[in-house]
């Protein structure tokens, strides 16, 4: 796609979205959220107005419309992911509540004493903690997988920490630190090798490139709805059949079994096993929606092409700059729509502030990642998160406003 072409698509998208248009402001904090597209918030709408009842419950006709839409959600996920059936998809809240099943689930029903889990350096809190407390529960052993000062997770660092007594192998695809895509298809035909099953935190890469889950062969991936245009409160864990078969439920209550009795309960098949009381039906309906929206107007090539545009710049312009440092690989084709960087002698909160003095929102913190911060050696850092309804002005606003910040805390430029 040519330059021009694509800068007109991104005008023609922009208009989807009623936030952009109603804030003067460069929402560069993407990684954390996104904003939603009128396709979403319609279907979400049309949903509540037209379609709304208690799913999987009722036998009468508006119920059963309520369950088809939530099942076509189902669908639509597990065709974004290349997953082989839906029954492979498990709606949830978020990836950080499909990451808390796995661990009490999978973790109670695997983990013993003795096991080793292993996490790499570069996860989010929501991809270390579930597993530091299934290992404590069990009596397991937590080993760090650590990553290359430029982010990367290698199989050479992996064979290193692999053993037979390996039971779960938990990575990101994308660390919302680094920004950096791992190649994680040899590292979980190592894990496999070794007998043990691999998770994916997908929550930085499945909104941004095309994710498929046969392709990579993980056992499990996760990720949430609200960091790709859907609504906030639906997300999804995959999980291969067989595996999710044989897999306590998590939450029980309502909805989640076949019989249940004083003396004796038959849980439900995968996935409503784990899907126990009322669900998310409404956000369900409006990740679907997303997922149609950025299947049918949007394009994974796309999305991919306009966000290495404004990364190209923005790193280009950061090199120019005095006083940063940018964390990570120096390179811009190794940052996925996300670039994290210091400011010399600047409190990353106060660089953030000046930029919203400029109208740039960016992150600044540890970005729910303290063990990685550790890793690296910082407390903190400012990161830009670009999504494909961004612009190359955008990028270039919070360039200049970026270079007023030294300046204006008095050292210099
Ligand atoms: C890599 C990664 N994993 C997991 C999460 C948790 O996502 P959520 O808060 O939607 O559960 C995030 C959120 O920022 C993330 O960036």
């Amino acid at each position: 796609m040519d330059t021009q072409t694509r800068i007109a698509k991104v005008d023609r998208l922009r208009a989807d979205f009623p936030l952009l248009g109603e804030w003067d402001l460069a929402y560069l904090d993407n990684a954390a959220t996104t904003q939603k597209p009128v396709q979403v918030l319609e279907a979400v709408k049309h949903y509540y107005e037209a379609e709304n009842a208690n799913p999987l419950r009722g036998v009468y006709a508006l119920s059963e419309l309520a369950t088809e839409r939530y099942e076509e959600a189902r669908a639509l996920t597990a065709e974004l992911l290349g997953a082989a059936r839906p029954e492979e998809i498990v709606f949830t809240r978020n990836a950080t509540e499909s990451l808390n099943l796995l661990a009490y689930s999978y973790g109670s029903a695997h983990l013993k004493e003795g096991d080793e889990v292993i996490v790499s350096a570069l996860e989010h809190h929501s991809n270390f903690l579930p597993w530091k407390a299934a290992a404590e529960r069990a009596g397991a052993k937590l080993i760090q997988l650590p990553c290359t000062p430029e982010g990367e997770l290698t199989a050479e660092a992996l064979s290193k920490v692999l053993s037979e007594r390996t039971k779960i192998v938990a990575m990101t695809q994308v660390s919302n630190v680094m920004g950096r895509k791992n190649d994680l298809r040899p590292l979980i035909d190592m894990a496999h090798a070794a007998g043990a099953v691999t998770v994916v935190d997908g929550a930085q890469s499945v909104p941004h490139m095309q994710v498929n889950v046969r392709e990579l062969d993980t056992d499990f991936l996760v990720f949430s709805g609200h960091k790709m245009m859907a609504p906030m409160g639906i997300g999804a864990l995959y999980g291969k059949y067989e595996l999710l078969d044989a897999m306590p439920p998590f939450l029980t209550g309502g909805e989640m079994i076949e019989t249940v009795h004083w003396d004796r309960i038959r849980y439900a098949q995968v996935p409503t096993r784990f899907e126990a009381g009322t669900v998310n039906a409404g956000g369900a309906v409006g990740l679907g929606a997303a997922i149609r929206y950025i299947r049918d107007e949007v394009g994974f090539d796309f999305i991919e092409a306009q966000e290495s545009a404004l990364v190209k710049i923005v790193m280009d312009g950061l090199s120019q700059m005095e006083g940063i440092t940018v964390i990570g690989s120096q390179k811009a084709e190794d940052h996925k729509g996300i670039v994290t960087f210091m400011v010399d002698d600047v409190h990353p909160h106060d660089v953030a502030s000046i930029l919203s003095t400029e109208k740039v929102a960016i992150r600044a913190g540890h970005h729910c990642a303290q063990p990685l911060m550790d890793f690296l050696g910082v407390k903190s850092t400012c990161r830009v998160s670009f999504a494909f309804y961004n612009t190359e002005e955008e990028a270039e606003a919070f360039l200049r406003a970026l270079g007023k910040v030294r300046g204006l805390m008095g050292y210099g430029k």
